[in-house]
C-alpha cells in the first residue's frame, strides 16, 4: 500500500513539472502526501494545503516542519484562494468525494494563473472489475449481479458516477487545454478477507457490511464464503493521471 501511495505521489508530482518558486495548491491534502513532497521540491515557493477536514489539516500541521506550507479549510468546489493566484493545482483521490466535479474543475481553472498546470490522480471506480466476474457465487450469482448493477449505476454516488472521459470533458469545458490522460488498468491482487472488510473511504461500508445491509446476515455470510473460497482476488482497479494547462 505504501509503495503504491509513493507511486501515486511521485507520478502526480512529476507530472506537475514544478519549478522553483512555484505557488502550489494541494486540494484535499488529507495528511499531506502531496503537500509534503511539493514543499520539499519548491523550498522557495509556497504550498497551500486545503481540505474540508480540520482534523486532517491539524494532523498535517503537527507532522510538518516545512516553513512554506499554509493551511486552509475549504472545499474543491469553492477554493479559498483569489483568482489567478497559483501556478500548480495538485490533487489525489479527492474528486471521487466531490459531488460537482465540473465546478471543481472550474475552480482549479479560476485560481490558476495563465500557464498554470493541473496534475491529478483519481481512481476510476466505475471500471473496477465486478466481483461477480471473478468469484463463483453459485445460485446467488444473479442476486450479486443485480446488486452490483444497482451499486455501480447509482448516479448519486460521487465515487462511481464518472469515468475518465467525464473528467476529460469537464476539464476541457472549464477552459483547460493540453488535457492529457494516462489511464492505467491497476491490476492487483487482494486477499479475500481484505476484500470483505476494508472500508474504502470514511463513512462507507465494508463489502461485507454492505451485503449484510442489502441481503441480510445469512445471505451475506454465504457470499463471503464464496469470496473466501475464491482465494486472493485478481482484479483491475483502474486509475487516471490527468494533466492540463491553463492557456
Ligand atoms: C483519500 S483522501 C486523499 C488525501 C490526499 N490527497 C492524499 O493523497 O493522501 C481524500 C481527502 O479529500 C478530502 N475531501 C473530501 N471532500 C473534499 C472536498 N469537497 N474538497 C476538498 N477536500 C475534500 C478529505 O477530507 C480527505 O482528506
Amino acid at each position: 500500500m505504501l509503495a503504491e501511495l509513493a507511486t501515486f505521489r511521485d507520478t502526480v508530482i512529476a507530472n506537475a513539472r514544478l519549478e522553483p518558486g512555484d505557488k502550489v495548491v494541494d486540494v484535499g491534502t488529507g495528511t499531506g502526501l502531496l503537500t509534503v513532497a511539493a514543499a520539499e521540491r519548491v523550498p522557495e515557493g509556497d504550498v497551500f494545503a486545503i481540505d474540508v477536514s480540520v482534523d486532517a489539516l491539524e494532523e498535517l500541521r503537527r507532522g510538518s516542519t516545512a516553513p512554506n506550507v499554509f493551511y486552509f479549510v475549504g472545499g474543491a468546489e469553492v477554493l479559498p484562494l483569489v483568482d489567478a493566484s497559483v501556478d500548480v493545482v495538485l490533487t489525489r483521490s479527492v474528486l471521487i468525494y466531490v459531488d460537482d466535479k465540473a465546478e471543481a474543475a472550474r475552480e482549479f481553472f479560476r485560481v490558476l494563473s495563465s500557464g498554470g498546470r493541473v496534475s491529478i490522480f483519481e481512481p476510476i471506480n466505475s471500471r473496477n472489475t465486478r466481483l461477480s466476474k471473478v468469484v463463483d457465487f453459485g445460485a446467488l450469482q444473479p442476486q450479486v449481479e443485480e446488486w452490483e448493477r444497482g451499486t455501480y449505476e447509482d448516479r448519486a454516488d460521487p465515487m462511481l458516477n464518472f469515468d475518465e472521459s467525464d473528467l476529460e470533458r469537464m476539464f476541457r469545458a472549464a477552459g483547460f487545454v493540453e488535457v492529457k490522460m494516462d489511464f492505467r488498468r491497476g491490476d492487483s491482487e487482494l486477499g479475500a478477507e481484505r476484500m470483505l472488510t476494508v472500508v474504502g473511504a470514511p463513512g462507507r461500508l465494508s463489502l461485507l457490511d454492505a451485503w449484510k445491509k442489502h441481503f441480510g446476515a445469512d445471505v451475506a455470510e454465504q457470499l463471503a464464503a464464496a469470496v473466501r473460497a475464491a482465494g486472493p482476488i485478481q482484479r483491475s482497479w483502474p486509475q487516471l493521471y490527468l494533466t492540463a494547462l491553463k492557456p
